[in-house]
């Protein structure tokens, strides 16, 4: 790998779960636990990038002279800095597991449980990666993440495409010991250019190396 090629590089990595606000003490939230996002922050920190972590409510801390952390919990709050960071950013890296939907109404006290059914109507958040796909300029590179449960290859290719990223890294759920709730993961890297790279399970700080080096020979 070129060590020197993160050196000074402004890189805005999305991490964790983000939860939708129900009433003051619930949320809609998912199993991400942020290892992934972390383990990239810290890796590409200590090669000399200047890392600006977006993350979701996690139990874990990250301090590092390199790494600005931003601490939100919705999908719009993540978005909103995002957005914000991409514009002057070299990368993006959005491995955050954003809540596709929110609850339409936010109800400022506990909800009580009067109905028998009681109906929750949600709408679609921003979806932040497609935005910056949107916004990005030539000389920004933007990695997105896939996690699939069939056809895996195909609907990563389609969303690397639709969504307007230079590569996607793929965790299927059906590895043993990839992708959620796991210290492991298992990926393959898709290239916008065609090229697919495999890696077999390893722990997710081994796995964010393989990121990193995979970037950094593969978009010089
Ligand atoms: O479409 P899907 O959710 O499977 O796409 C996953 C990729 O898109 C991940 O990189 C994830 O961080 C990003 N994403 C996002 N904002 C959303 C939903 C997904 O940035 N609202």
């Amino acid at each position: 790998m070129q060590t020197d090629y993160f050196k000074s590089k402004k890189i805005v990595i999305s991490a964790g779960p983000t939860y939708e606000k129900l009433d003051p003490v619930r949320f809609i939230g998912n199993y991400s636990t942020g290892k992934m996002g972390y383990a990239l922050a810290s890796e590409l920190a200590n090669l000399g990038a200047e890392v600006h972590l977006v993350s979701g409510p996690t139990a874990l801390t990250i301090q590092h002279p390199n790494i600005t952390v931003y601490h939100v919990e919705s999908a719009l709050e993540m978005y909103e800095i995002c957005v914000r960071e991409f514009k002057d950013a070299h990368i993006a890296i959005m491995s955050a597991a954003v809540a596709d939907y929110r609850p339409q109404h936010y109800n400022d006290v506990k909800i009580k449980k009067n109905e028998e059914v009681l109906t929750i109507n949600l709408v679609k958040n921003p979806d932040i990666l497609a935005t910056l796909g949107q916004q990005k300029t030539s000389a920004q590179l933007l990695i997105g993440f896939a996690l699939e449960t069939h056809n895996e290859l195909e609907n990563a290719t389609n969303k690397l495409h639709r969504k307007n990223a230079d590569a996607i890294v793929l965790n299927s759920l059906n590895d043993a010991g990839a992708g959620f709730k796991h210290s492991t993961n298992k990926i393959s890297i898709i290239l916008k250019k065609g090229r697919i790279f495999e890696f077999p399970l390893k722990d997710k700080t081994a796995v964010a190396k393989d990121i990193v080096t995979c970037i950094s020979e593969n978009f010089n």
